[in-house]
């Protein structure tokens, strides 16, 4: 079976959130997340779960260390939850919550692993909400303190740090669509929001240079290929005007200091823009936000189609038939992520890009055997390593994979219904049980090989995960 080879040094990783995994909600001096807060709200979680105790992970993480090591990661990203660090937002420093990361990246340097924070996914602390969030221009400048403290801590032993994970997310999602925390629906703000969140990127890596200096900085943003429904030149510009500010209102301003004008136009059409001066930005503001990165972190999952509606705003269509759907109800598109690639290769020109997440929800039941054979998560994943190699013979300078996720996990409002882990996580005991998955990937990263055809694991590959 012919076998691609990735290149020497290639990272091979996994990646994981605070908010998702860590539990111990109210342990050792942490504070309320805007999470926990939104978890309280009524039907804001699907299934009404919390995610206090998630997987648990704030007391098992030598047990998930210990299976990492079995996959043989190179590399785990991470994140740091602001609320142990501040449990305000501001103000003195909790030695507890910072004791505990330091405990976690030994941990993970003594296993040969490298630890790759993030030092914000979503779980801004509630104090910090309460005086207005991300719509208050000080929470920048919190953030940059946040991230200066951190670093000042973990600074001499690790080498890689992402600022944001997908800022749309906490924009347009928490403030624009209320699907997420904060649970609000008020577009002007969601802008406001969008640029704190830039800015703030902005002054943390310059902060977190001043400690520092000769580490790795960048931030995660999440991409979606858009392609139009029809070749009407309406859904044309739905395509556009979508890409505009799920892509470009974020890549535009770090690579190029600028908000795309034809974004900017349809907010002003739209009604959330009064003209093309941006209130909420200051003068200098720009140039922060597009200082100069080393990587670039992509999260890519799916690629979205997209019509005009009845005012010309792009509205998604499911094009794909159903069993091209991950239980997330996004297509299998692996193309998407060569195209995602190559567009910013071209466009932007980051230096270096991560795939900081990738992978699909799948919930396949135990066989006889106990064992569970997550085929579809497998052929999910040999796609996409593939479309990665298409990026890598195309030239760009892609370093490292990162696969959402280790553990089943809290899946924001989703609650605990989608299962993206290698590891199945039981409910009430919270242990862990391998899915084919996880030997499969075990075997990728040994070789720093993907096969040209799909296989599963081979039987020596699964053993390595028996008790
Ligand atoms: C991404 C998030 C991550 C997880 C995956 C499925 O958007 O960064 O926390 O929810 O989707």
């Amino acid at each position: 079976m012919a076998k691609w080879k990735f290149p020497e040094g290639f990272v091979w990783g996994v990646a994981t959130s605070a908010q998702q995994i860590e539990g111990a909600a109210q342990e050792d001096g942490r504070g309320l997340s805007i999470w926990d807060r939104f978890a309280d709200g009524e039907g804001n979680i699907t299934d009404g779960s919390r995610p206090d105790v998630a997987c648990d992970h704030y007391h098992r993480w030598p047990e998930d260390i210990g299976l990492m090591r079995k996959l043989g990661l190179d590399s785990y990203r991470f994140s740091i939850a602001w609320p142990r660090i501040f449990p305000t937002g501001t103000g003195a420093v909790n030695a507890a919550g910072l004791d505990h990361y330091d405990r976690l990246v030994d941990g993970l340097l003594e296993a040969g692993i490298e630890p790759f924070p993030t030092l914000f996914h979503w779980d801004l602390p509630q104090a910090l909400q309460d005086k207005g969030g991300w719509a208050d221009r000080d929470t920048t400048s919190a953030f940059a303190e946040y991230a200066a403290c951190v670093v000042r801590r973990l600074g001499d032993r690790v080498r890689r740090w992402a600022t944001h994970n997908e800022p749309w997310c906490v924009a347009t999602l928490g403030h624009e669509e209320g699907a997420h925390a904060p649970g609000l629906k008020e577009p002007r703000t969601a802008l406001a929001v969008a640029h704190h969140l830039l800015l703030s990127h902005g002054l943390a890596v310059r902060a977190m240079r001043g400690e520092a200096h000769d580490a790795e900085y960048g931030i995660v943003q999440n991409h979606c290929p858009v392609v139009p429904a029809s070749d009407s030149p309406e859904d044309f510009d739905a395509a556009r005007w979508f890409d505009g500010f799920f892509n470009r209102w974020f890549l535009d301003p770090l690579f190029t200091g600028r908000y795309p004008e034809d974004a900017v136009a349809d907010r002003i059409r739209a009604g959330h823009l009064d003209g093309p001066r941006l209130p909420f930005v200051h003068e200098g503001d720009m140039g922060i936000i597009s200082t100069p990165l080393d990587f670039l972190g992509m999260n890519y999952y799916s690629r979205i189609v997209m019509r005009a509606g009845e005012d010309g705003k792009p509205v998604a269509v499911a094009m794909a038939p159903v069993d091209q759907l991950t239980d997330m109800g996004w297509e299998v598109y692996p193309d998407g992520l060569t195209g995602a690639l190559l567009d910013i290769h071209r466009r932007y020109a980051p230096p270096a890009i991560y795939i900081a997440e990738n992978g699909a929800a799948y919930d396949d039941a135990p066989g006889p055997d106990g064992r569970i054979v997550d085929q579809r998560r497998i052929s999910y994943l040999h796609g996409h390593l593939l479309a990665a190699r298409n990026a890598l013979e195309a030239g760009v300078p892609l370093r490292g994979y990162f696969l959402w996720s280790l553990l089943d996990n809290f899946e924001w409002g989703f609650g605990f219904t989608k299962k993206f882990g290698l590891f199945a996580v039981d409910p009430v005991t919270r242990d862990r049980t391998p899915r084919a998955s996880a030997a499969w990937y075990h075997a990728v990263i040994r070789e720093n090989a993907v096969d040209d055809d799909l296989s599963l694991p081979a039987e020596g590959d699964s053993r390595v995960f028996q008790p």
